[in-house]
Parts: structure tokens; C-alpha cells; sequence
């Protein structure tokens, strides 16, 4: 049975080249009406996006996530905001004191709703055709970030996405995954199910690149040892902290 919603995330994929043309700014009012749907943690709303199209501006994003084509070519870009200053408001509405934002469970809030943000987002503009990556990358350098940005105290830049009109010629291909059984666990976790899936997808992944010519580039074991060996973003911390965010229960 046909579905579009399900052949939209069947389908989805990142998408690296764009045409440069502008998206109308109708479609992109759109895709922010239906993002803003998404669920918040006690509805909160603890996200705010910020919405780029000033082609400088993007730039200058490109470069502080480490000068990443795919985000200078874009047309527009949305940065997805943890903004602990809209509950802040509340809360002083009617004199209360507020902590969640100095809270390992603060942190979990605002980065889940980040994610589930990002999402909606990209499903959104995909619905209208567009092309989207997530760009973690917006955690590279954060303080400079929160400074281009003009990011205020309770406020964190959790991931961004790119935005833009596909060069067809250039697409993307849709990346495979880890076998079904070695994600969806059933009843129970199962360690060893996640850890044969782990040898099975290394050399799926390894076929789907060579497929398209791109012999050199790393499966899944070589590409994800080689992230996570070290610290790739080392500022995080430091930038969460002068934000005024902290880790902890109490
Ligand atoms: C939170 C997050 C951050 C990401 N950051 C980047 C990034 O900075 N640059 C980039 O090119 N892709 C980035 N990606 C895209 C992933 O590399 C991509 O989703 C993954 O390789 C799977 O490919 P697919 O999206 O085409 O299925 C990010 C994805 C997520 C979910």
C-alpha cells in the first residue's frame, strides 16, 4: 500500500547540493506553522528557531561548523534553539522560581525536544520537496555560534539544519541501515543482536558506498570508531556552562 508520509521517511536521506535558487519565503512560512506542531515536554516550548537566509550570515555558519559546503550552498538555514528564557518568562509571570535549565534533566529536555524538532522540520520541507541536512556541526565552536547568533543566558544551540532546492543531478542516495532485528529489540534488550548487526551492516555499508564509486570512503566500524576515538566538539561543556547550564540532579 502506497502511503506519502511513509514513502517520505522511507525515503529520506541527507541532501548535500543544492541549485542556489531561493526557496519562496510562503513555503518556508509553512514548513515552520507545521515543525511548530511538534510535541514539547510539558509543553513548554522550550525550543526557539533562528532562521537564517542572509547569505552572509550563512557563511560565517559554514565556517564555525569547520567550512562544510553543504551549509554555505544553502539557501536557508535554522538553527534549532534549547530556550530555557520562554519558560523563564513564565515562571516569573507568577512568581516562581525556575531550575529546570541547571538540571541534567533540563539538558535531556531541551536535546530530546531538539531532536524531535529537527525532525519535523525536515519531514516538513521534505513534504514540499526540499532538501535538508542536520548539522551538528553548530556545536563546534558554540560560543562563537551563540555570539553570531545573538543567543541570550538559558539559551543553547542543540543541532541546525540546512535548507534548499535539490540539483536533481546531485541527489542523494537513500543510506542503508542496520538489519531491522538488530534495532527494533523485542521485549528485551539483546546485546548480541545489536553486535552482529554492527559486523552485517559494516560491509552493507561498504557495498552501498563502493556502489556509487566511493571506494574511499570508511564503512561503519571505520567511520564511527574514527568520530568517536575522541572528543570531536571539546566546548560543549564550557559554552552549556556560561549559557547557565549544568549537569546534575540537584
Ligand atoms: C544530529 C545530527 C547531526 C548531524 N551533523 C551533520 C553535519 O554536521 N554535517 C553533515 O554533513 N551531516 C550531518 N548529519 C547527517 C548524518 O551524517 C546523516 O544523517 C547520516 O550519515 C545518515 O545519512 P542520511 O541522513 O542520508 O540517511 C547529522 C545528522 C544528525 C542526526
Amino acid at each position: 500500500m502506497s502511503n506519502p508520509v511513509l514513502s517520505l521517511l522511507e525515503q529520506r536521506r541527507s541532501e548535500r547540493n543544492f541549485t542556489g535558487e531561493t526557496i519562496p519565503e510562503a513555503d518556508l512560512q509553512t514548513i515552520l506553522r507545521a515543525a511548530q506542531q511538534a510535541p514539547t515536554s510539558v509543553n513548554g516550548q522550550q525550543i526557539s528557531l533562528v532562521v537564517v537566509r542572509n547569505k552572509e550570515t550563512i557563511a560565517k555558519i559554514a565556517e564555525l561548523a569547520g567550512g562544510q559546503p553543504q551549509v554555505a550552498t544553502a539557501d536557508t538555514f535554522i538553527a534549532i534553539v534549547i530556550d530555557y528564557q520562554r519558560p523563564a518568562e513564565a515562571a516569573r509571570l507568577v512568581g516562581q522560581p525556575m531550575v529546570i535549565d541547571s538540571s541534567a534533566e533540563g539538558l535531556m529536555v531541551g536535546t530530546v525536544d531538539a531532536g524531535i524538532m529537527l525532525q519535523a522540520l525536515q519531514t516538513a520541507a521534505g513534504a514540499l520537496g526540499y532538501g535538508t541536512t542536520a548539522i551538528g556541526a553548530v556545536r563546534r565552536d558554540p560560543q562563537a555560534m551563540t555570539e553570531l547568533l545573538g543567543l541570550p543566558p538559558r539559551t543553547f544551540v542543540a543541532v541546525g539544519t540546512t535548507l534548499g532546492i535539490i540539483d536533481k543531478a546531485k541527489q542523494g542516495q537513500v543510506k542503508p541501515r542496520v538489519p531491522l532485528e538488530s534495532f527494533a529489540l523485542r521485549e528485551r534488550y539483546d546485546l548480541a543482536a545489536v553486535q552482529q548487526g554492527v559486523t552485517q551492516y559494516d560491509a552493507t555499508l561498504r557495498q552501498w558506498w563502493d556502489k556509487q564509486g566511493l571506494t574511499e570512503m570508511p564503512s561503519y566500524a571505520a567511520s564511527t570508531a574514527g568520530y568517536y576515538r575522541a572528543i570531536y566538539f571539546p566546548h560543549v561543556a564550557a559554552t552549556l556552562t556560561s549559557q547557565g547550564f549544568a549537569f546534575k540532579d540537584e
